[in-house]
């Protein structure tokens, strides 16, 4: 069976939902800027057509149901801040691989951190997954402190996995598995009900 796409996704001040054509200008103003992807395997989209041909490369895996693109819009305003996905979904294993983009202007607010608890609830929840992995270069010290606080695993690591702008470089493998989640939201929301703020 193939990854069931979910109704979008709400979170205090987030709404996480399944990408559209019409959601590429605010992804190119995220996907356009240097330092968003200084750690990610792929160019800076230069120009609208980069976003379409992205847009385009997706669709297979989407369609062959082993992809999720999401983009993270702020609720309030319907701004798109950034994306998130679960690709290389392996029915037999239930299990999927994470990944994630937040707009320069946006970090260290905890949005991505809020965006992708809400999303993990989804896919140990309602699309049943039983281990979600995430590859990171040990030089983005962000992506690292995220899926630490969101209860990963360090796992290992993989040399010079990927050449990224001509460069070889390593990638810390992290692994969260549902059982892990389902027991870190109880201890938070244990924890919450002691001190009164739930
Ligand atoms: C990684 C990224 C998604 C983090 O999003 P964010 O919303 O800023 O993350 P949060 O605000 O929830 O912060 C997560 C942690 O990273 C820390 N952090 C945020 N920006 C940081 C920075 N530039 N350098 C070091 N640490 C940083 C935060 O302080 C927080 O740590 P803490 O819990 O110890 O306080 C964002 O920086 C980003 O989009 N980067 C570019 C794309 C990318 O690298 N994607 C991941 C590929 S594996």
């Amino acid at each position: 069976m193939p990854l069931i796409a979910p109704s979008p996704i709400v979170s205090p001040r987030l709404t996480i939902r399944l990408v559209s054509a019409a959601d590429l200008p605010g992804l190119l103003a995220v996907n356009g800027d240097d330092l968003v992807t200084r750690h990610l395997p792929y160019a800076s989209w230069k120009s609208p057509a980069d976003g379409e041909a992205w847009l385009a490369r997706m669709r297979a895996p989407i369609d062959a149901g082993t992809a999720l693109q999401f983009v993270i819009c702020n609720t309030a305003s319907g701004q798109v801040l950034g994306s998130c996905l679960l690709f290389h979904f392996i029915e037999a294993s239930a299990r999927a691989e994470l990944g994630y983009v937040l707009g320069r202007a946006q970090w260290g607010q905890g949005l991505m951190f809020e965006a992708l608890g809400a999303l993990l609830t989804q896919a140990f929840g309602g699309l049943g997954l039983r281990r979600i992995e995430a590859e990171v270069n040990p030089a983005n010290t962000a992506s690292a402190r995220l899926l630490e606080r969101l209860g990963f695993t360090r796992e290992g690591l993989l040399r010079q996995r990927w050449v990224a702008k001509g460069v070889p470089h390593d990638v810390n493998v992290y692994g969260l598995l549902r059982d892990e989640w389902l027991a870190g939201v109880s201890a938070a929301a244990a924890a919450a009900t002691a001190t009164g703020a739930t």
